[in-house]
């Protein structure tokens, strides 16, 4: 790999300052509903524990927008990592400042500090230098391992650079190396399949696998946006009015030599009210009736994409394909996932709600990558540098 990483520093008795992604669901009553990002970010936090470090952990929780929200506190994560760790996990009440330093200055090696919500800073997300500055303070070397984060050119993950070298963790290591292998010189055929409910966010991922990939699946409520760009009426369907001429423009794109042969529904599942086990009708994608709407792919697309599926030697997926939350409308997602998984493609996946999605199928480990990114790994594809990324320093040649 390019970057430096954890391997290539010297961390005993140092203070190091690492921005992990523990940006986690939370219950109602404010416990970790899913701690997956926090496991993900174990090996980097064992590691630098084992090797002497004082680690001082860095986080956003949700999007306070530079306020203190009571329910955002970093101390459901701190009790969670305890557990996970077998180790007190320190928490303080702020990010920066004197009280921070001093709890910084305790720390003994192979002893551990959760920082307060970074986004409880106004600085954060302005990629405030001084913000930024006050970070590096508290640290001799900074660690990089939110990988999730890293499409955000905030004071944490990328401002923080100016005053510290940074160096890559582990869960970081393992996405770029996955990631850059899936973009670089990428194996033929390359299958993209898209789901999720906005056209919005993936204009830009779906333009170049139009350019890149050999077929582009396309499922979810955004599959909707590009029915109503062919013609068709979604009767009662979300759908994105203000995208339906840019979903038009790229179909026409897609139809030149050369380029991904793109796969809409052909079925789907409807109903009237979405619930979990309510009930519902396969349809024609031509023929949703008035008040109904889209739910999930039917059973026609889902042998379409099979086999498609079944000659890939790379997928790369990100959005589920139908409302997975509201079972059985996680079928769409379930039989492609297993065709996925037998195709004996490489496969990278992303995106909270698929990962979510697959989890929930017990299907994430028959892939071959589960990424921690959502927006981070659309970015990637898309061919953006993420600021994330950026910061970390090169290996010297
Ligand atoms: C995520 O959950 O995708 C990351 O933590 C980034 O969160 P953000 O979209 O609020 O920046």
């Amino acid at each position: 790999m390019s970057k430096l990483t954890v391997k290539d520093i010297e961390v005993g008795g140092k203070r190091v300052f690492v921005r992990v992604d523990f940006n986690v669901p939370l219950t109602p009553e404010g416990a970790v509903l899913d701690d997956t990002k926090i496991r993900a970010a174990l090996p980097t936090i064992k590691y630098l524990l084992e090797k002497g470090g004082r680690v001082i952990l860095a986080s956003h929780l949700g999007r306070p927008q530079g306020h203190i929200v009571e329910e955002l506190r970093m101390d459901p994560v701190a009790a969670r990592l305890s557990q996970l760790l077998g180790q007190e996990v320190q928490k303080v009440d702020a990010v920066v400042g004197e009280a921070v330093e001093k709890a910084v200055g305790n720390l003994s090696p192979g002893e551990v500090l959760l920082l307060e919500n970074v986004r409880f800073e106004p600085g954060e997300r302005k990629n405030d230098p001084g913000f930024a500055q006050a970070l590096a303070r508290l640290g001799d070397v900074a660690v990089s391992d939110a990988f999730g984060t890293a499409h955000r050119a905030h004071a944490s993950n990328s401002g923080v650079s100016r005053f510290l070298p940074v160096v890559a963790g582990f869960l970081m290591e393992k996405e770029i190396l996955y990631l850059t292998k899936s973009r670089q010189d990428p194996p033929s055929p390359l299958v993209a399949i898209l789901g999720g409910k906005k056209v919005a966010d993936k204009i830009g991922v779906i333009r170049y696998f139009i350019k890149h990939a050999d077929s582009l699946l396309l499922g979810g409520a955004m599959a909707n946006t590009f029915l109503k760009a062919r013609g068709l009426t979604v009767g009662s369907s979300f759908y994105e009015e203000d995208k339906v001429a840019v979903a038009g423009e790229i179909l026409q794109a897609a139809s030149g030599p050369g380029l991904a042969e793109i796969f809409l529904p052909i079925d789907l599942a409807v109903t009237e009210e979405l619930r979990a086990q309510g009930s519902f009708k396969i349809v024609g994608a031509a023929e949703i009736p008035a008040g109904w709407s889209a739910v999930d792919i039917g059973p026609k697309t889902v042998e379409m994409f099979q086999k498609v599926i079944r000659g890939a030697r790379l997928v790369l997926w990100n959005g589920p394909l139908g409302a997975y939350e509201y079972p059985p409308f996680n079928l769409g997602t379930e039989n492609v996932a297993r065709a996925v998984a037998a195709s004996g493609a490489e496969s990278v996946v992303g995106g909270g709600d698929l990962v979510a999605a697959l989890d929930g199928l017990g299907l994430s480990s028959q892939m071959t990558h589960v990424s921690t990114g959502g927006g981070a790994i659309l970015e990637f594809w898309e061919g953006k540098e993420l600021p994330g990324l950026a910061a970390i320093n090169n290996q010297k040649s």
